[in-house]
């Protein structure tokens, strides 16, 4: 069967051709987990600074989940998608308290912690527990679009089990951590979304897009909704030499995280208003703007943000939050303790570059 000449090619190919990665070193599943996750939306290259840090830093179920979240989230910084990190937190700490320590490797009991879907499941099962489950993410839809020939599109959700069902078929259920992983290389190294490198991949004889002609047409994909792009206004508010922030709810976009207070730009209304209203709105402060620091652009996965951040002085009242959960006044020393989002980020760095 064709099925079994795949598999074997592909591992085969996997073993010669396989990138050292330091989540191919462990067998732990707790460190399999933690890549996984931050893998699901993030590049193998950004992903491994941030892996080894965190591994360091929380190298067991338990000095996770007893961490204070915000030094969680520090440690996540610039990663994107902060319910990663959130549900990584409450769920290490539920396999602490709950588990002894050990990741479940049954279906129902790891599927139940936070953050664990379907994908993560398959992942962390297969790969750190042998279990056959397959593994279904971007690169693996691609390879197999391409392979059969699925005219379904890779980003549409709702065709996602069509997907599913041919990695269930192809899956080998005798080596499920080594095939998943091979089938995900391949799409990361050979069959990559432009110009894939057929010459060298393993399977041409078996490639329908290969024998037909188009690997260019495959895998297909719906066109992408165009995304709104809101103004926003932020105040870096200065008084006595101390810099304001406000912490965002810890639910929702961003969550738990830091960032100099501020919101949308209304319409007819210009930024510097709109800053001093929103901190006003926000915080109860009232304060008058200095200068303008500078423009920072942001694309977010469902819109796109343009923020304008202007210097503020502090003129009078007290703190009273409306939106945001807590506040502090910081020395420029100890701003960075603080997790910040990318485009707050970006503001400081303008602010301080050598911060
Ligand atoms: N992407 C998702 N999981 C991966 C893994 N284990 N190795 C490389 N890339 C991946």
């Amino acid at each position: 069967m064709s099925e079994t000449l795949i598999r074997k090619k592909l591992l085969t190919w996997y073993k010669k051709n396989q990138r050292v990665l330091p989540w191919r070193k462990t067998d732990d599943p707790y460190r399999i987990w933690v890549s996984e996750v931050m893998l699901q939306q993030t590049r193998v290259a950004t992903v491994i600074p941030y892996y080894e840090r965190f591994i360091r830093r929380f190298p067991e179920p338990e000095s996770l989940g007893a961490a204070d979240l915000q030094e969680v989230l520090k440690h996540w910084e610039g990663l994107g998608y902060y319910a990663r990190a959130r549900n990584l937190h409450k769920a290490a700490g539920i396999v602490w308290k709950e588990h002894g320590g050990a990741v479940p490797s049954d279906d129902k009991d790891f599927l139940r912690l936070p953050g664990v879907g379907e994908y993560i499941a398959a992942a962390v099962l297969s790969i750190a527990f042998g279990k056959p489950r397959a593994a279904v993410d971007g690169n693996v839809k691609r390879v197999l679009s391409r392979l059969f020939l699925i005219p379904e599109a890779v980003n549409d959700s709702a065709k996602h089990k069509k997907f599913k069902k041919q990695a269930d078929t192809l899956l080998d259920v005798s080596r499920p951590a080594a095939y998943n992983q091979a089938v995900m290389e391949l799409g990361a190294l050979i069959c990559v979304p432009r110009n894939p490198e057929c010459a060298v991949c393993p399977l041409p004889e078996h490639c329908r897009a290969f024998r037909e002609g188009k690997t260019d047409e495959y895998p297909k994909r719906k066109a992408a909704k165009s995304v709104p792009v809101y103004h926003i206004a932020a105040a870096i508010l200065f008084h006595n030499e101390k810099i304001f922030i406000v912490r965002r709810q810890e639910k929702g976009l961003l969550g738990g995280l830091w960032e100099f207070p501020g919101g949308k730009v209304k319409k007819g209304e210009n930024a510097q208003a709109a800053c001093i209203r929103e901190l006003r709105e926000k915080t109860a402060l009232r304060a008058e703007v200095q200068s303008y620091l500078c423009r920072v652009k942001h694309a977010y996965t469902h819109f796109k943000i343009e923020m304008d951040v202007f210097l503020c002085a502090y003129i009078s009242g007290a703190v009273l939050l409306k939106g945001p959960t807590d506040y502090r006044w910081v020395r420029k020393a100890e701003i960075r303790d603080y997790p910040f989002p990318k485009s707050h980020l970006k503001a400081l760095a303008r602010l301080f570059p050598a911060v």
